[in-house]
């Protein structure tokens, strides 16, 4: 698809037909994931992918799905084929900025305009959000309720900080989001100062 249109087209999806993926969409939508810039190439950026039914379920649970249910959303979470947990470590940065090159002058460890490993995982995630249009299919994104249970549902180490649950799978019929809205560019952008 034309770049462009793929931005516009990709909106987060809370309703998928039960149809697996095909293998070779996964893969080259995991493949995107990786693709991702990093500080430094620091490349901290981890996945899970989950297409067990229990445990989708167990995450589902964990992201309060019977709230959206209750408010008249498919089960989006458990329904999905597919979940990929992003992820990022803080602490792959850190040594990563503690390595002879990245060092400053006076052999101290640079100092951090802004948490980079939250940034890189969002770049991450996008790719993974623009690759599923790519591939004819689409995506949502879910928070957890519950970190600490998720991390001990998944084994997840803990230097690895879990960012929510991203639903993959075919559309079905959606209710439309209440956001849709946008602010206006105006107000969005600003031009050599703010
Ligand atoms: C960091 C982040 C967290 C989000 N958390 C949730 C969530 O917990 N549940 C949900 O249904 N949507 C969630 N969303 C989706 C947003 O509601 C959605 O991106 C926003 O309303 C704009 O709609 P669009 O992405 O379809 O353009 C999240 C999005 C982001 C980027």
């Amino acid at each position: 698809m034309e770049f462009y249109d793929l931005i516009r087209k990709r909106k987060m999806v809370r309703a998928f037909r039960p149809d697996p993926i095909p293998d070779d969409s996964l893969a080259r939508i995991l493949d995107a994931a990786q693709r991702a810039p990093s500080a430094g190439h620091s490349q901290g950026q981890r996945f899970i992918v989950i297409q067990d039914e229990t445990r989708k379920a167990k995450i589902a649970e964990n992201c309060n799905e019977r709230m959206y249910t209750a408010a008249g959303y498919a089960p989006f979470i458990s329904g999905a084929p597919v979940l990929i947990i992003p992820c990022t470590n803080e602490q792959i940065y850190r040594r990563r900025y503690r390595e002879k090159d990245k060092l400053l002058p006076d052999g101290s460890e640079f100092v951090w305009p802004a948490p980079y490993w939250y940034m890189d995982i969002g770049c991450s995630v996008m790719n993974i959000l623009l690759a599923a249009v790519e591939e004819g299919l689409a995506a949502g994104f879910a928070c957890f309720s519950d970190n600490p249970a998720l991390r001990e549902l998944l084994g997840i180490p803990e230097e690895v900080e879990p960012m929510g649950a991203i639903p993959i799978g075919y559309a079905a019929p959606d209710q439309t989001s209440p956001s849709q809205w946008r602010e206006k560019s105006k107000d969005i952008i600003r031009f050599e100062r703010w």
